[in-house]
């Protein structure tokens, strides 16, 4: 089977790196970001182009978001899968007359790390049920961890990930935003960060919850408050009026 990727971003180079590792032939990546293109090529020695995109049997389009429509109907070959990497796009987004897929790996991929291929979640989606098999057998090449969703599910799966990921990364900056202006190094956190981490292996998150918020203690949220201003100060007010409600405090 030929596959081709469009995209040079993050998640189209570790998929280009996945597919590598994982001894699946990719005919093309195809972008317009020659540099990234040229860097896939000789990581992976992938080809690559910028203006001729390869006849193939499954296109991932991994673009951004808001691109997607636009880049799926330049793909005029109508026997064909093109699938794309969105948590939070129907299948129908794409515009063209070949057949649709979704092909959502939930994982943060950035291309400074390499993340561990073996435990990602796919989520496989597709128009017809023989196609969905065959992208369920190929991420299954990947990943122990594949499986069929919905798009009404999907889009769950993503607004999870955002809250889960997304944000918590968002206070891993704002915490080191605090640190470096004290001086402090940011290390001094890892063991901190980590533990609460693996902790949620072990127990529920709500079980997991330690600091002032829940003590309700009220004398050291209010000296927090007095050291922080700005969206930070606001963001704080917020985290603990959410763990407060939680804990019908
Ligand atoms: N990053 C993640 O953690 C993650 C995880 C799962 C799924 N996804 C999904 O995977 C897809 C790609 O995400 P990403 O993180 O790889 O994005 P990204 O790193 O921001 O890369 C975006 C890619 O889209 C290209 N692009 C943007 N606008 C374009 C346009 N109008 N025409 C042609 N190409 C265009 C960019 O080209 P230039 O470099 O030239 O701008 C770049 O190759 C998205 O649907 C995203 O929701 C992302």
């Amino acid at each position: 089977m030929n596959i081709v990727i469009i995209g040079s971003g993050n998640v189209a180079y570790h998929l280009a790196g996945m597919f590598a590792d994982s001894r699946i032939p990719v005919h093309q990546v195809f972008g317009r970001n020659e540099g990234a293109l040229t860097e896939i090529n000789s990581k992976f020695k992938i080809p690559v182009s910028t203006t001729e995109l390869s006849d193939a049997d499954l296109y991932l389009i991994a673009v951004s978001d808001h691109a997607v429509a636009e880049v799926s109907g330049t793909i005029r070959r109508q026997d064909c899968l093109v699938a794309h990497t969105s948590g939070s796009l129907p299948v129908d987004v794409l515009r063209g007359n070949y057949r649709k897929a979704c092909f959502y790996p939930l994982q943060t991929f950035s291309k400074a790390k390499r993340p561990d291929f073996s435990s990602i979640p796919f989520f496989i989606e597709a128009d017809y049920p023989g196609d969905a098999d065959m992208l369920i057998e190929l991420a299954g090449k990947i990943s122990v961890n594949v499986m069929e969703s919905t798009y009404e599910k999907r889009k769950y799966v993503h607004l999870t990930a955002v809250f889960a990921c997304n944000f918590v990364n968002h206070l891993f900056s704002r915490a080191k935003e605090i640190s470096d202006r004290q001086n402090i190094p940011f290390h001094y956190f890892k063991p901190l960060i980590e533990e609460t981490v693996e902790k949620i292996s072990f127990m529920e998150p709500r079980e997991a919850q330690t600091g002032p918020a829940v003590r309700d203690d009220r004398r050291i949220l209010k000296l927090h408050e007095e050291l922080l201003d700005g969206t930070t100060l606001e963001l704080y007010k917020m985290m603990n009026q959410s763990i407060k409600e939680m804990y019908e405090l």
